[in-house]
């Protein structure tokens, strides 16, 4: 239990083991110069999350690093996660849902990408948009998990979902908790669709969880700000991890890097480094929770020079794709605790 760390903040990051989620952790603990600050990393794999753990210890060796294992694609592993979680807390101030999976089939979907710059006005905007949301360009799959879930939407959006309900009383109530989603530029509106929300049906199956997430946090600020819980959205924008690793394998993405660099003269969002694309992640917990808009999404972006910034990009949701989408996860979710089946 935290009660001998009462005056430390606590914050809970899932994906914490790599990437965004690792180096998110790193900075917290720099900004709260590894003493104000508990760190909870939740991860599905306890070698790689004792690895994460040591190399925090490592860094800062008077911090507080706890391990949770959690696998955001389970739901039975989220509400048996959370339960050792409320015994461990007793306030969560940041809830970090970060995990994220996407399933490439190698390499870029060359025939609609041509076919998209071909049938456009507007080329050059074309290849631009393309290239920062991944819109259309990879050729994507999915799984199903063994609850019979569609794999990108439970790990993304519907884990988390349970997560949020399961971890309620720890959240709110006396002291605000921020809830800070890792989106994507990728999140594409025509991708979701609210009568399909596990995208069995779709070919982007990571577009709609994202599009999903957005949603999501609007749904819960809310259900939830009149107990002092704020919901926010983020983007790392492209940053190389072992998510990218999925899409092309590392040395491809390394002799791409000076493109990429001298692309930032045009394209702020191509961070590379995981330092860079926490910026919004680390941003947020700097503010407060409720002014910022919760109809945003706050993205990291880094300049040619590389300096480091956030920018705000309103969201195109309505309230009524709140309701529905929160209606169905709520439904699934209480349909899993009475132990029936989850179809949609
Ligand atoms: N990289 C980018 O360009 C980019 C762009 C936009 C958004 N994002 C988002 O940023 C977030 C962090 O990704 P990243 O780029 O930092 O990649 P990463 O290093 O691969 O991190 C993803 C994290 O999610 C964890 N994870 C995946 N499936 C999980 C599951 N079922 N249960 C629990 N944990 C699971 C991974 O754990 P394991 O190590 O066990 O696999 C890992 O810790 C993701 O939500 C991603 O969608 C990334």
């Amino acid at each position: 239990m935290s009660t001998i760390h009462e005056n430390k903040l606590v914050a809970v990051i899932t994906g914490g083991n790599s990437g965004v989620g690792l180096t998110t952790a790193e900075r917290l603990l720099d900004l709260h110069d590894g003493q104000g600050i508990e760190i909870c990393l939740v991860c599905r794999n306890k070698t790689r999350a004792e690895a994460a753990q040591n190399s925090l210890l490592k860094y800062k060796p008077t911090a507080t690093v706890d391990i949770v294992l959690i696998d955001t694609s389970s739901i039975a592993s989220v509400i048996k996660g959370a339960k050792e979680l409320r015994l461990k807390y007793k306030h969560i101030d940041l809830l970090y849902l970060n995990a994220g999976a996407i399933f490439v089939r190698r390499g870029i979907n060359w025939s609609h990408m041509m076919n998209e710059i071909f049938d456009s006005d507007t080329p050059g905007q074309k290849i631009l948009h393309m290239f920062t949301t991944g819109e259309g360009l990879l050729l994507q799959t999915d799984k199903i998990t063994q609850e019979g879930l569609q794999q990108v939407f439970a790990t993304n959006l519907f884990g988390h979902f349970v997560l949020v309900q399961e971890l309620k009383p720890l959240l709110g109530h006396e002291s605000p908790s921020q809830v800070i989603w890792t989106s994507s530029r990728a999140s594409i509106k025509s991708s979701f669709n609210i009568n399909d929300i596990q995208h069995k049906k779709g070919q982007d199956p990571y577009g709609s969880s994202k599009f999903g997430i957005d949603v999501m946090s609007m749904a819960l600020n809310t259900r939830l700000n009149n107990q002092k819980v704020y919901s926010h959205t983020c983007c790392p924008g492209l940053v190389l991890t072992n998510l990218t690793n999925e899409i092309f394998p590392m040395w491809i993405w390394y002799i791409l890097l000076p493109f990429f660099l001298l692309m930032r003269i045009f394209v702020s969002n191509f961070n590379m480094t995981p330092y860079n694309g926490s910026e919004s992640l680390v941003w947020i917990s700097q503010q407060e929770p409720e002014k910022l808009d919760p109809v945003t999404r706050y993205e990291s972006n880094t300049s040619f020079l590389g300096k480091r910034y956030v920018t705000q990009r309103k969201l195109p949701i309505e309230s009524t794709t709140c309701d529905q989408l929160f209606e169905e996860c709520e439904s699934m979710y209480k349909k899993f605790k009475d132990g029936q089946p989850l179809d949609e």
